[in-house]
């Protein structure tokens, strides 16, 4: 694999995050992010529940946050801020004059476990045998 064209600067002005592809294959979805110190390439999805970042991702300052429930990090140092529990993947990126160019060998993918429900069943259950008559 190598560099590829994924959309020219001026598609995603400073402060805002598009769904772009990479022309690989069938093509591989990516969420380029301009933010205040450059361009960051993420999958497109929220790692917390698969929310599209390009609807619900908002970009202030190096500040990325999933609008849905409020998870947050910081494009520059890809630290993890405010609820956010899981990193984000990311893809090399570069600007080629005008363009903006991702280094793609893999689609980047999160494990989304669906298994992590509460079993309402047992949640209220009351092994407590205090039923003291009086
Ligand atoms: S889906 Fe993005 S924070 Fe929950």
């Amino acid at each position: 694999m190598t560099w590829t064209k994924v959309c020219e600067k001026s598609d995603i002005p400073e402060g805002s995050i598009k769904k772009v592809w990479a022309r690989i294959g069938g093509g591989i979805p990516i969420a380029v992010a301009h933010h205040k110190r450059g361009f960051v390439a993420i999958p497109p999805v929220c790692p917390h529940l698969e929310e599209p970042l390009e609807e619900s991702g908002l970009v202030m300052g190096c500040k990325l946050t999933c609008t849905k429930h409020l998870w947050s990090w910081d494009l520059e140092t890809l630290e993890l801020q405010d609820e956010a529990e899981l990193p984000l993947k990311t893809y090399d990126v570069k600007v080629e004059g005008s363009n903006i160019m991702v280094y793609v060998t893999e689609q980047l993918e999160y494990n989304f476990d669906e298994d992590e429900d509460i079993d309402e069943n047992t949640f209220f259950d009351d092994d407590d045998d205090d039923d003291d008559e009086w």
